[in-house]
């Protein structure tokens, strides 16, 4: 069994415990590594979060432990998830706004901070697409705002949640939520899987960069996922049947399928990975 070195600080009762230069032990977590999993003390914040993907991991992050703020353009739907975790015994408020408006981008940190005291994890979720991009559907101001939600957004909140990180010195974790099209581009939809593969390489950069400060970068790829954005799709008995015999694993997938990565990627859990890019995709991305 690990022992923790002498010199090594747990700065909170909350907190990862912080070893310069050697292996982040904990002999609780050698006990129970269920317990490596739990977000007690850790405050999210979830872009784009009232529904889908977001909301499933920000309701998982909740359930072990965290306060999440839930960031939205949707004011109803912000507050209905928000009144929902709250309902359920959980700290969380709501960030209503859109993330193609910068000024808003620039006061989610801190805000959160504010209001919630802390924060310690990143979700980037929030992730505009457009059709039709060969078929003229597509016009410059569509192209530009894609990479703005997609990629400009996710890198400026980085940047302004590592200096909350290094400030405090405790580490922290930033997830940036990807797609199976930063693999594979779709013509159609080429600047959407474009600024997905610049967001993979996003992740990697700042992963080099934040590593020294025990803090982890990395990205959860989803594959073909039933969320609002593909209600026309999952409408079609035909084009989902295509899709279950497209996929390999045989079914197009849930938001609760991310929840797994999730939860490992923003815990003690995780904290030796970084800069990964982990396709959730039923095995679309196998080469
Ligand atoms: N659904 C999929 O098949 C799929 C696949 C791969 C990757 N993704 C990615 O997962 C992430 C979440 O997707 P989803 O399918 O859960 O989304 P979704 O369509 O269910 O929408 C999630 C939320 O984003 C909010 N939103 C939309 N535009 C916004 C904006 N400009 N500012 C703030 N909030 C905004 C919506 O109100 C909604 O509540 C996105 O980054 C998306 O690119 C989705």
């Amino acid at each position: 069994m690990f022992r923790r070195p002498l010199f090594c600080v747990t700065l909170t009762e909350i907190s990862w415990t912080f070893c310069p230069g050697l292996p982040n032990v904990d002999i609780m977590n050698d006990q129970d590594p269920l317990a490596s999993f739990r977000l007690d003390g850790k405050v999210a914040l979830a872009t784009g979060a009232a529904r889908g993907i977001g909301f499933a991991i920000a309701r998982a992050w909740a359930s072990v432990g965290a306060a999440v703020a839930i960031q939205d353009i949707d004011h109803a739907a912000a507050h209905e998830a928000v009144d929902q975790l709250v309902s359920q015994g959980h700290r969380a408020i709501a960030l209503v706004g859109d993330l193609a408006d910068l000024a808003h981008v620039e006061s989610l940190i801190p805000t959160t901070v504010e209001r919630l005291g802390r924060l310690d994890i990143l979700l980037n979720n929030g992730g505009v697409q457009s059709y039709g991009f060969f078929d003229d559907e597509q016009t410059a101001a569509d192209v530009e705002k894609q990479f703005r939600v997609n990629v400009t957004v996710p890198m400026l909140l980085i940047r302004q949640a590592a200096k909350v990180f290094i400030a405090r010195g405790e580490g922290g974790r930033i997830i940036n939520v990807s797609s199976v099209q930063s693999f594979r581009g779709v013509p159609q939809m080429m600047p959407y899987s474009v600024s997905k593969a610049a967001l993979n390489h996003v992740t990697s950069t700042s992963a080099r960069y934040l590593a020294g400060h025990a803090i982890t970068v990395n990205a959860i790829a989803p594959g073909v996922v039933n969320t609002l954005r593909n209600t026309e799709l999952f409408s079609d008995g035909q084009r989902v049947t295509d899709l279950q015999n497209w996929i390999p694993m045989k079914r197009p997938s849930t938001p609760q399928d991310t929840i797994g990565a999730a939860l490992l990627l923003a815990s003690r859990a995780g904290e030796y990975i970084t800069g990964q890019t982990l396709f959730v995709d039923g095995g679309l991305s196998i080469r």
